[in-house]
């Protein structure tokens, strides 16, 4: 009889330990990795700055979209949430975590740079995507050319407004790159035309930001031809602004990013005149680390193309920019 119980004991614990390694799929083998299914042989570190706008919650989509297709790498994700130290300690705790690979598109150049710096100098190749740090010490920098874009922005601002106007400026963060970038670019573009910038302002790449900062433009300025903002979420913002104001029909709205959910709807929807497409470069970012962790050189700098998107060229999809 106990012999019996004993039995009928161990065939309950046998079923129960059975379950839970294999019912209900929940821990199923492709995420948990299993005898058929080695688990991934690189890990790869992607420090994004922030998720709290479209554009960047793109990139990340892209890398994973891209790395589904590569059960050899796994790629973890983590969010400074727009701070830069924060951003610092995460590179710093994925470098004691022995990633075998750093992605980081870092909010700042200044402050970013030492921890990515010393992450290769421990032998970790290091991608940097879109935004710039300073010096020299990645792997491969990876993002379209900001001054081209400003520079083309301007050009085509000249010749949309006939060759004068009043404008307002809404920069990027003007501590990172691309915003020094399609700052200089677009300065370069309006040169020798009669182009006056009647009021700029940093609105940090912010959508809320820049909607403040028009604010005060059209409060000081009864005359506005057009507003250069920087990203699509900044000319998104004084859009807004002046609607609010009542002057949008006054106002045209040129900005930068041209994703498909967000800058060319506005461009169909008639909101903006025209957005410039800057891409993520995330699913350049994996072609290039398989690259790397396959032992391959690669080229310090990947420059990628950028198309302008207007009401004419819209449903064409874009021209491409020289
Ligand atoms: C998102 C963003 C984009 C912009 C890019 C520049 O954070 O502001 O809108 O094009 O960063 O780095």
């Amino acid at each position: 009889m106990r012999i019996r119980l004993l039995y009928i004991y161990l065939a309950a614990v046998l079923s129960v330990t059975l379950c839970i390694t294999g019912c209900g799929g929940g821990n199923t083998s492709s995420e948990a990795g299993s005898a058929d299914e080695p688990a991934s042989q690189w890990t790869i570190g992607m420090s994004q700055c922030n998720l709290g706008e479209p554009w960047r919650v793109q990139m990340n989509q892209d890398i994973k979209n891209a790395a589904l297709d590569h059960p050899e790498i796994q790629v973890i994700f983590k969010d400074a949430q727009n701070d830069s130290l924060k951003q610092r300690s995460q590179i710093e705790e994925f470098v004691s975590a022995g990633v075998d690979l750093l992605i980081v598109s870092p909010k700042e150049a200044a402050p970013l740079t030492p921890p990515i710096s010393a992450a290769f100098k421990q032998g970790i190749p290091v991608i940097v995507l879109d935004r710039r740090i300073l010096g020299d010490d990645y792997t491969c920098f990876i993002g379209a050319d900001n001054k081209r874009i400003g520079k083309a922005a301007g050009q085509w601002i000249v010749e949309f407004l006939a060759g004068k106007g009043k404008v307002v400026e809404l920069k990027g963060l003007m501590t990172s790159t691309p915003g020094q970038d399609r700052h200089s670019g677009f300065r370069d573009g309006i040169k020798g035309s009669g182009i006056e910038i009647v009021f700029e302002a940093d609105m940090k790449w912010l959508e809320p930001q820049a909607r403040g900062e028009m604010e005060s433009a059209l409060a000081r300025f009864s005359e506005i031809d057009l507003v250069y903002a920087h990203n699509d979420p900044g000319a998104h913002g004084a859009y807004l602004a002046a609607k609010a104001a009542g002057r949008d029909r006054d106002i045209r709205f040129v900005g930068i990013d041209g994703l498909a959910h967000e800058g060319q709807v506005y461009v169909k929807q008639g909101i903006l005149s025209a957005s410039f497409e800057y891409p993520t470069g995330g699913k350049e970012a994996i072609t290039t680390a398989l690259e790397i962790l396959a032992g391959k050189e690669v080229d310090k700098e990947i420059t990628l193309m950028s198309r302008v998107y207007t009401q004419n060229n819209i449903e064409a999809g874009g021209e491409w920019i020289k």
